[in-house]
């Protein structure tokens, strides 16, 4: 990857001369889905996939961009003086969010650059291209312009210009992930506090299989952004009887105790998601700690079963590929992961089965959906860094 980009740089803008190379990861999200934005945990992991870019600072104040996972749109040119989201940007977008997001706390780049990026994370695929291009970024101006920030800044960044700049609100995961990651660790993050402990992964005699509905379905972010909303009013009537910050400060008891306050019945379940799948994720966490994947691996359907139905943010393609999962001796679990509508699951798989998993579960998707799945048993990796 990092010949590649170097060599496409040297044909886009001449030489490689002082020329750096970055990486930054992307994620998957092993248990705590949509708990990011609602005060509760997560438990995610740095992939070994990610973001490459070449970067040279210029003379002058433009920036060139030049994706070779998008080469058909060329160059995309632009100028720190045009720090503005637009739909000519197109991807573009992302690093130049961070950039404005940067500038908005006082850190002003002097001059622009020109960029290669090639990403080996499988496009929509929700398993985080767009925070690991924002990480990126983040890290690439830290190294070259001196900002002083930290890697929780990075992340913090990266969510705040996805959410200003894209119009994107997602919650604090995916950036942190990428920005946090840690070779063979995932990362128990509270997102009341971010407070956050690494767990060794040892998934004794199991794989991480990542599976590729390759389905994306449209109004992504429009259904996430309406989800959002509909955990916050439903928390807003909460609070009129309990004294609570997010919908992560309640127990199970204390939600059902307390959801008479919910005035719409969609809201209700919404929030019975967040508030049981953010307990899901601490006992998940536990379970790891004693070694006792069993329960993980319950815990870990019980997670899709509640944002299928209760959540709703699964589709057809994502529950056969499920479905399908459960059905085979040597998963020791199978969900969702990432924001939903389409994308990916994830799966703990036995070595053994991992073979049967791809030949099983591939067949039945393509009969049943008429679609090709793709699989990746996938590494945990560390935080961005320079090559
Ligand atoms: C997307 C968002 C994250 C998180 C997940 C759902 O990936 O970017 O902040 O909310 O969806 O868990």
């Amino acid at each position: 990857m990092k010949e590649a980009v170097l060599k496409k740089f040297e044909e886009l803008y001449g030489d490689t001369q002082g020329v750096n190379v970055y990486f930054a990861p992307g994620r998957v999200n092993l248990i705590g889905e949509h708990t990011d934005y609602n005060g509760g945990h997560v438990f995610p992991c740095a992939l070994t996939i990610g973001t490459y870019a070449a970067v040279r600072k210029r003379a002058d104040k433009k920036l060139n961009f030049y994706s070779m996972n998008f080469e058909e749109l060329g160059v995309i040119e632009s100028s720190l003086e045009d720090l503005n989201p637009s739909d000519e940007a197109g991807w573009t977008n992302y690093p130049k969010g961070v950039m404005w997001a940067f500038a908005g706390r006082g850190m002003e780049m002097d001059c622009g650059l020109d960029m290669v990026l090639n990403g080996n994370i499988p496009n929509g695929s929700g398993l985080s291209s767009s925070a690991s291009l924002e990480v990126l970024t983040g890290y690439v101006l830290k190294d070259l312009y001196g900002f002083e920030v930290t890697n929780i800044d990075l992340a913090k960044i990266g969510q705040y210009s996805e959410n200003n700049f894209n119009g994107m609100n997602c919650g604090i995961m995916d950036q942190f992930a990428s920005a946090m990651g840690k070779k063979d660790n995932a990362i128990f993050l509270d997102t009341a506090d971010l407070s956050y402990e690494y767990a060794p992964l040892v998934l004794d005699g199991a794989k991480i299989v990542v599976t590729n509905s390759n389905v994306k379905h449209s109004l992504v972010n429009s259904a996430y952004n309406e989800r959002r909303s509909e955990c916050e009013k439903a928390l807003e009537e909460l609070q009129a009887v309990i004294d609570i910050k997010g919908l992560g400060d309640l127990t199970e008891e204390q939600f059902e105790a307390n959801k008479s306050a919910i005035k719409d019945e969609v809201r209700v379940r919404r929030a019975k998601h967040a508030v049981y799948e953010n307990q899901r994720t601490i006992r998940a966490v536990e379970a790891l700690k004693k070694n006792d994947l069993k329960l993980f691996g319950e815990l870990m359907n019980a997670s899709h079963v509640s944002l299928r139905d209760d959540y709703a943010v699964s589709c057809e393609e994502i529950d056969v590929l499920v479905e399908e999962a459960w059905k085979i001796d040597g998963v020791i679990g199978s969900r969702i992961t990432g924001g939903g509508f389409g994308g990916c699951t994830v799966s703990i798989v036995r070595d053994e089965a991992v073979d049967t998993f791809r030949e099983k579960v591939g067949a039945a998707y393509q009969e049943r959906v008429g679609k090709k799945a793709d699989f990746y048993v996938v590494e945990i990796g560390d935080g961005p860094s320079r090559l």
